[in-house]
């Protein structure tokens, strides 16, 4: 399968949904990623599957929705530390194990995000 192909290869909505629920229960619970994001992740989670689905090839939902992502411009009124951006893998890394990804998805899907993750940091230590 090709990149473009790996939101069908891994089950669609349903495999995206089970990613998305499993992340924000860690995030939620993760001491270096509550101080930045809200009580109430319901409308973050919405957002976040939005972009994941098109980030693995499926539906653009969420530039529909919302325009070009600019997710570094986005994200630049949190502080994000390479603590957090490690906090934040963590929990994307047990997560894609939780909602039973398959390899090699997995492991392709994880490399993507470590690269967009480490675009993300803004802040030092
Ligand atoms: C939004 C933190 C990495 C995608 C957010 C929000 C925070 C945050 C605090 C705002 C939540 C809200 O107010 O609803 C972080 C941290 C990261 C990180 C600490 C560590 C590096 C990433 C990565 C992606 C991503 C790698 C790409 C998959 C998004 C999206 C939104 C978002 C799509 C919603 C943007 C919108 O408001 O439309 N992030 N993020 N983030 N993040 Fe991240």
């Amino acid at each position: 399968h090709q990149q473009g192909n790996i939101y069908e290869a891994i089950g669609g909505e349903e495999a995206v949904q089970r990613l998305v629920d499993a992340f924000y229960k860690r995030v939620a619970e993760h001491p270096d990623l509550t101080p930045i994001f809200p009580d109430d992740l319901t409308e973050t989670k919405r957002k976040q599957k939005q972009f994941l689905t098109q980030f693995f090839g499926g539906p653009q939902l969420y530039i529909q929705e919302h325009g070009h992502p600019m997710l570094r411009a986005r994200h630049m009124y949190f502080t994000i530390t390479p603590t957090r951006r490690n906090a934040w893998l963590s929990c994307m890394e047990e997560a894609l194990e939780e909602a039973e990804i398959e390899e090699p998805y997995r492991s392709s899907i994880f490399e993507r995000l470590t690269m967009t993750a480490n675009h993300m940091m803004n802040t030092p230590e």
